[in-house]
């Protein structure tokens, strides 16, 4: 204890001198009315708020800010609430992706250049999770996830609800003439029927377990709906603990180690969770100069099984998921066959296997054990092959059995408007053993990455029964999504990858088992179609978009910056007065 007294905190560089400079770091903040004695080198906590009206998502966290400052004042710490650039998928565009870096930006600046010796960070929609990890681990200082929970289940016409994966089929079934266009308008109330984010396996609750999985959230801290009061008690635990990991000085390096990200991958395979995880996770080890690579997604997640029987991949929803038990119930599942590094720290100071030791399964409809799973080759397949030589992803549980060994001819799209304007044109030579191919939709190309890489069937198609159809793009696919889509293609179109070289009727050749993507194009005539190849001219110079483009990585490498990449501390920054 001795030690942990005399440490020096952080924010008595700004508050606790007695002198003009210390005069001016407190009494401006004693503007809002804080007490003397809140000065008096207690643990400073910011909250680091994404609420947002624009963000729907995330637009209940002030609630939750709230109970976690009553945990931080219990525990004598000094809590202070500060707001950063919320990305809400379903409003920003052309994408939230566009955007994670930028927001990962001001989490990292806003905490090194602040008097704060610990954060608690409130995510919730799919890239709040990502960018506030990403900013807090650059600066590693103690830092807590708090998530915002997932929405109730939808209720429908008798029935349930999932974000997203709901809309993707009755927009399907509208097309195809077996839905109700007022149908599917009454569907809208009925899907997001409460605060919180997506309720189904997408990417906002994948990263919610993913964080969980990662050791920065408490347990249970994935699955507890929005509106469950069990979720404020959480986020009051949370404002307490932070403070204890000041005294600890238990920072993210010492938690985000590649033992945490390997349990990670292997928690997304128990879960079915989405493919977006694949780039949040590598650009969060790039943040704190793990060696963890797309490779490792697919040989530490290969043979385990998904067991959450949840949307998009299985039937359930994230409340049912809860009151089955949570990702604890699954972590405890993983550690027993021998899936888990349990000794993995975590930020309430036990190991992960400690956590999870012990804790029930309500439900084996819900959480199966690992012997009778949902699908059996979980996770994320990795591809290589001429179409993708950085690599491209598949999640196998979402996709077709018997279209993960296919042969088919491309029909090609030189980009989402174009796909949209022919894909229900009589003349498009296409049929259910066509391979959809679009591409500059990528990183850069798009730019930002688009969630389109699922797009829809043909309709003459969908009238005649079909349902899914291999797609291969340079874009992502929602976490909500399903089909069999490969995704992610390095590089990308727009970056003069061989995507961009595909014309119609050549010949694809997937082949998920064996981890191959090839296009069976002889080399010589590839290299005559670069000769002809052009980028695509950028949709905006200058600005955000236009340094983006410029220095975003491809996705193998997680799409981040390349001059973001690493940890650059939490020194503090020299006096401005
Ligand atoms: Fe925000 Fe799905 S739209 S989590």
């Amino acid at each position: 204890m001795g030690d942990v007294e005399e440490r020096v905190l952080r924010s008595s560089a700004w508050f606790g001198a007695a002198d003009r400079d210390g005069f001016i770091h407190r009494s401006w903040m004693k503007s809002q009315g804080h007490p003397a004695d809140l000065f008096d080198g207690r643990e400073v906590i910011g909250i680091c708020n994404t609420a947002s009206e624009l963000t729907p998502c995330n637009a209940h966290l002030d609630g939750i800010a709230e109970r976690v400052r009553r945990g931080v004042l219990e525990a004598g710490g000094f809590p202070l609430e500060f707001p950063v650039m919320s990305l809400g998928e379903t409003n920003l565009r052309p994408t939230a992706m566009l955007f994670r870096n930028l927001a990962s930006m001001d989490v990292e600046e806003s905490i090194r250049g602040n008097p704060l010796d610990g954060v608690v960070l409130l995510c919730g929609c799919d890239k709040t999770t990502p960018a506030l990890v990403m900013g807090a681990a650059s600066c590693d200082l103690p830092a807590l996830v708090v998530s915002g929970g997932p929405m109730l289940n939808g209720k429908f016409r008798g029935g349930e609800l999932g974000s997203g994966t709901a809309v993707w089929r009755f927009s399907e079934e509208v097309r195809a003439g077996s839905m109700e266009l007022d149908e599917f308008l009454e569907a809208e109330a009925c899907m997001s029927r409460s605060a919180g984010h997506c309720m189904t396996m997408g990417t906002a609750s994948t990263m919610a377990c993913m964080v969980e999985a990662l050791g920065l959230a408490l347990p249970q801290n994935a699955a507890i709906p929005a509106v469950d009061s069990r979720r404020l008690a959480l986020a009051q635990l949370a404002g307490r603990r932070i403070v204890e990991m000041v005294r600890e000085d238990l920072r993210p390096s010492r938690i985000l180690v590649r033992e945490a990200f390997e349990n990670a991958v292997r928690a997304n395979g128990a879960i079915g969770g989405s493919t977006n995880a694949v780039l949040h996770l590598l650009a969060i080890a790039g943040r704190v100069g793990v060696d963890f690579s797309l490779d490792d997604w697919d040989r530490v997640g290969r043979g385990v099984p998904t067991v959450v029987d949840l949307e998009p991949s299985g039937r359930f929803l994230m409340e049912d998921f809860y009151y089955a038990g949570g990702l604890p119930a699954v972590l405890r599942a993983l550690d027993e066959g021998g899936l888990l590094h349990g000794g993995a720290l975590t930020v309430n100071g036990h190991t992960l296997g400690e956590n999870c030791a012990g804790a029930p399964n309500h439900s084996e409809e819900v959480i199966r054990p690992l012997v009778r799973p949902v699908c059996a080759e979980g996770g994320i397949a990795v591809l290589r092959g001429n179409l993708a030589p950085d690599g491209a992803v598949v999640k196998p549980s979402a996709a077709s059995p018997e279209l993960l060994v296919h042969r088919g001819r491309a029909v090609c799209f030189t980009s989402i408007e174009d796909y949209k304007a022919r894909i229900d044109d009589p003349a498009l030579e296409v049929d259910e053993s066509s391979v959809l191919v679009l591409r500059n939709c990528g990183p850069r190309g798009y730019p930002g990455m688009a969630e389109v890489g699922n797009m829809g069937l043909p309709s003459r198609l969908l009238a005649r029964g079909v349902r899914d159809m291999v797609r291969i793009s340079d874009a992502r696919m929602s976490g909500t999504a399903y089909g069999t889509a490969v995704l992610h293609v390095a590089p990308e179109a727009a970056a003069g990858g061989p995507l961009a070289l595909v014309r119609d009727g050549d010949w694809i050749e997937l082949d998920v088992p064996g981890r191959r993507l090839e296009l069976a194009v002889e080399p010589d005539e590839l290299e005559r179609r670069r000769a002809d190849w052009r980028p695509p001219e950028p949709a905006m110079s200058g600005g955000w978009q236009g340094l983006y483009v410029e220095r975003v990585l491809q996705a193998d490498r997680g799409c981040d910056l390349d001059f973001l990449v690493g940890c650059r501390g939490a020194a503090v920054p020299r006096e401005n007065h």
